[in-house]
Order: structure tokens, then C-alpha cells, then sequence
């Protein structure tokens, strides 16, 4: 099975790494040689999928599916109607993805069906979140607890010429778990829990059978399955909530490949959501009965004689990285290291039967790179480093 791939950065690398594990053959297309995916993968073949359409179409006909592994409308129309002609599996769903990029369409959608959500300003009162309702990575994203910082949000949000979305600030753990759907039912996996970084960006994501209760998981099962459900997704979607004294509150939903967590449940439980997208439109079964261990995904940089834990954004600056396993102590790495090399990136994945097993793990694994490297310092708190 060969799975063509559009776009060769995180959710390029994040469904190579996929591949890898469902026994796929990866094909990554970017127009960059250089993106970080291309060295990963089986293939790779630079083409501008926009400039070069016969081309591209050409190297999609010699795959059995293709994914988008980008958020570019104008690719994704393109690659909609460019699959269409080539008459294999686009493992992707526009029309959901036109709803889910718009947080104001989402929600909606979300408030249409009953999901719980942040309640909107001004009902809430503050604090509250100001954020553009069409940008990702938590661009333009404000934290406001008062008039004056809520004037100087909507202006940041209106120099991205995109609308604002006011709602009620809440807090808890973030979690996430992606749906799965074939236009009529749909299925929602493996819950996870996503560490942010000062910046909002995840730094860490872990997956174990108790992120939540379990009252509160078949909740959360059961809102990502009438999301999937109300939305008619035919492809893959995440489902982002923060777990609060109170309840779930979903804050967006986003239908496409997520980076990070998809590769944290292979890990942790070996469902591989890559493998049950290409079964579910095949309209076949995986047979993959979910087994019970944990997983952590971290994302590190090293810099001079300092070890930083990071965001994603600063680990997409990977160079040419590769796929390591065992790489001093961590199961499995992606990463740019060289002995002597002064900057180097690498994201690390640490599994166990439980979290304390993992935890272990990682400790290991961040004393033998201090050793190996001479490194002075552990930092775990990401300032601005993008
Ligand atoms: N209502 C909210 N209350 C608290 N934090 C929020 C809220 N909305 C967003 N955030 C924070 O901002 C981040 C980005 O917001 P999100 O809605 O996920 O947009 P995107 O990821 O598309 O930029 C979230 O991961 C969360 O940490
Ligand atoms: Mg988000």
C-alpha cells in the first residue's frame, strides 16, 4: 500500500511515521526538498502540487490513497478535485474541513447539537479568550480579563482580517481525541492529554487509559462520535476540549491529520489512526483491539550546553532528520543529531504500562543525553524561541 502525501512538515512527518508503523510505503510531495518529512519518508518527490497539476496527478495515480498533510484551502480544493480525476482514495473530507477552519461555522454546529462549549462573552463575564475564528497553532490567541485588554484583542484579531471569537476562559487539563467517520456513523479512538508550552503550543502530549474518569472519557467518546456524526465527516477530524471543574467544554474540532497525538496512541495503545482512516474507506475493519500501556511525546531542543523542552513550531525547524529506535533510552526518536553538532532537535516518544513507567524513561533518557552531550542545563519551560 503506497499513501501519497501532501505536505512534508508536522502532520507530513506525523503520518510517515504512521506508515512506518501500519507497514504503508510513504510517497512525501512537497515543494520544499527540503522539508523535514522527505528524509523520512520511503519516497519523496518535490513538485508544487499548484504549478505542476499533471505532474502531481501523475505521482497520486501511482499511490493507492493520498492525505493531505496541510491546511492551505487552495491545495486541499485542489487535491479534492485533482483525486477525483485520478480515481483513488482521498483519505480527506472537505466539506467537514470548510466547517471545521471556521470557528464561528464549528460553533454553530457544536451549539446546533447540544455539545458543550465555552459560554460566549458577554454572558460569561470575565476572564475570557479572544481568538481569530479561521487561524490554527493558536495564532492571535488573548487571554482578557478586563475591557481595555479585550479592545487591544479584537484589534489584534482584526489585523489578521479574520473574525473574533469571545468566549468564556476556562481551565482544566486539554485533551483531545480524533473521530473517524464514513459519511453515515462515525467512531471516536483514544483519548489524550496535551501539554501546552507558555505559548499555548503543545510540548507534550501523553496517552494512558486514565486521562480522564471514565464517566467523563465515554463522555467525551460519545461527543467526538455526534460531532463526527452531525458533521457527515468522511475522513478524520480532532475534537479539543479542557477538562474543567464542570465538565468537557469543546473548543474547536479541526478535520485533518493532527501531528502529535496520533502517533502518542500508536505508541501507547497500538491503534494507528492512519491505518484505520485507509480501512474505513476501503470499508474494511482494522481488527486492531486497543492494548493497555502509555505513551509520552516530547518535543525537545538543544541549544549550546542547554537541553530546552519545546513547542512543535520549534521543532518543525528540524534538519533532515531521521528515525531512531532506542535512541538513549526513548523508544523511538525523530531527529536531527549529530555528535558535536552545537543546535539539534528531536522529538522522543517514551512508552510504558503506566505513566510512572514512562516517566522513568524520559528521566533516563534526559540524564544519558546530558551525559552524551556535555549539556549543563535542563530547561522545561519554553519561552519564545520560534
Ligand atoms: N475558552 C478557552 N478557555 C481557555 N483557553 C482557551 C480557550 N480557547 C482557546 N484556549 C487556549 O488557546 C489554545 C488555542 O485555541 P484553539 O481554540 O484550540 O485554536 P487553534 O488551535 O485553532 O489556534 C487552546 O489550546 C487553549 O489552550
Ligand atoms: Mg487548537
Amino acid at each position: 500500500m503506497i499513501i501519497g502525501i501532501v505536505g512534508g512538515i508536522l502532520q507530513g512527518m506525523e503520518a510517515v511515521y504512521l506508515c512506518k508503523h501500519a507497514g504503508y510505503t510513504s510517497l512525501v510531495i512537497d515543494k520544499n526538498p527540503k522539508a523535514p518529512a522527505m528524509y523520512l519518508a520511503d519516497r519523496s518527490e518535490t513538485c508544487d502540487v499548484l504549478k505542476e497539476p499533471e505532474r502531481a496527478k501523475q505521482i497520486f495515480s501511482e499511490c493507492d490513497a493520498v492525505l493531505p498533510a496541510v491546511e492551505d484551502l487552495e491545495v486541499l480544493e485542489f487535491l479534492d478535485s485533482a483525486m477525483k480525476e485520478v480515481g483513488k482514495p482521498f483519505l480527506f473530507d472537505l466539506e467537514s474541513y470548510r466547517t471545521s477552519c471556521s470557528k464561528e461555522k464549528s460553533n454553530e454546529l457544536m451549539a446546533r447539537l447540544g455539545t458543550p462549549i465555552p459560554q460566549p462573552w458577554p454572558e460569561c463575564g470575565f476572564p475570557i479568550i479572544v481568538k481569530p475564528s479561521s487561524q490554527s497553532g493558536s495564532i492571535g490567541v488573548s487571554a482578557v480579563k478586563n475591557e481595555e485588554q479585550r479592545l487591544r484583542a479584537l484589534e489584534k484579531v482584526a489585523k489578521l482580517n479574520d473574525t473574533p471569537i469571545q468566549q468564556e476562559f476556562v481551565s482544566g487539563k486539554s485533551v483531545s481525541i480524533e473521530v473517524i467517520g464514513n459519511g453515515k456513523t462515525a467512531k471516536a479512538y483514544v483519548t489524550t492529554e496535551v501539554v501546552l508550552d507558555s505559548n499555548y503550543d503543545c510540548k507534550q502530549v501523553v496517552c494512558s487509559s486514565n486521562i480522564l474518569p471514565e464517566k467523563d472519557d465515554k463522555e467525551f467518546v460519545e461527543i467526538g462520535k455526534a460531532l463526527g456524526e452531525g458533521i457527515g465527516l468522511k475522513a478524520l477530524m480532532d475534537v479539543e476540549a479542557i477538562y474543567t471543574k464542570k465538565g468537557l467544554r469543546v473548543l474547536e474540532i479541526d478535520a485533518r491529520i493532527p501531528s502529535q497525538t496520533p502517533a502518542c496512541i500508536c505508541a501507547a495503545t497500538g491503534i494507528n489512526l492512519l491505518e484505520e482512516l485507509v480501512c474505513s474507506k476501503l470499508g474494511k475493519e482494522s481488527g486492531k483491539v486497543r492494548k493497555d500501556g502509555c505513551a509520552i511525546y516530547e518535543h525537545y531542543v538543544i541549544r549550546g550546553s542547554a537541553l530546552y523542552t519545546c513547542g512543535e513550531k520549534e521543532f518543525s525547524h528540524v534538519e533532515a532528520p531521521e528515525y531512531i529506535k532506542d535512541f538513549w533510552g526513548a523508544d523511538e526518536a525523530i531527529t536531527d543529531f549529530k555528535t558535536g553538532k552545537y543546535e539539534w532537535r528531536a522529538t522522543v516518544i517514551f512508552t510504558g504500562k503506566d505513566y510512572q513507567d514512562a516517566v522513568h524513561k524520559k528521566k533516563q533518557f534526559i540524564k544519558n543525553a546530558m551525559d552524551n552531550c556535555e549539556l549543563e542545563e535542563y530547561i522545561d519551560r519554553t519561552p519564545e524561541m520560534v
